[in-house]
């Protein structure tokens, strides 16, 4: 069983390991590969109207994380974006899609109008079939706007979906 929740003060110790492992692998986001661990609590961690929430499991083990937020200022703050990171040894068991129901639903709760990913790397496969699978398209791919430690440099993709 998984419970997608509010992150609490705690939580961020349990979060951390995993992030960073995801962020130094450098292959799926557009974050400095060495992030410290201030730089990373100072971006992932939000206050209203952004909100940040972890998957646990029955036993209170932390999963996963996402992140939600209005993607512009102003006259653009009725699209969300989010972001997502699901801890690699728990990778597969329904932890991503997990979260991205709750955000997608929670988004649309408030009253946002759609929801923008603006970087998703083109070869991050398992995210675009997510993705889709939630009912983004794919609006567009900026060519070879992400560097990739493998691959070299690879689209990224900006996925949309209306709420
Ligand atoms: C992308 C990510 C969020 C997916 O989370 P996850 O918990 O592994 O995904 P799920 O178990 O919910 O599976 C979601 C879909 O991924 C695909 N998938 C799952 N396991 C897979 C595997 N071993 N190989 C290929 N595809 C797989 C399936 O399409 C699955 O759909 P299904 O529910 O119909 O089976 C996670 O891998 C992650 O955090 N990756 C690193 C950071 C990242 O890429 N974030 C997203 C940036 S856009």
């Amino acid at each position: 069983m998984l419970i997608v929740r509010d992150i609490v003060g705690d939580d961020w110790a349990a979060v951390w390991p995993f992030l960073q492992r995801i962020v130094a692998a450098g292959e799926t986001y557009c974050y400095d590969r060495g992030i410290t661990e201030d730089q990373a609590r100072r971006s992932w961690l939000l206050e209203p109207p952004g909100r940040t929430v972890v998957a646990v499991d029955a036993a209170g083990a932390i999963l996963g994380t996402a992140k939600v937020h209005p993607n512009q200022g102003g006259p653009g703050a009725h699209v969300a974006t989010a972001s997502f990171m699901v801890d690699p040894t728990q990778a597969g068991r329904g932890v991503g899609r997990a979260l991205g129901e709750h955000i997608v639903g929670w988004a649309r709760a408030q009253g946002y109008r759609a929801m923008q990913f603006n970087a998703v790397v083109q070869t991050n496969t398992r995210a675009v079939a997510l993705w889709q699978s939630l009912g983004f398209e794919i609006l567009a791919t900026v060519p070879e706007a992400f560097d990739h430690p493998v691959h070299g440099y690879v689209g990224l993709h900006v996925m949309h979906r209306h709420l």
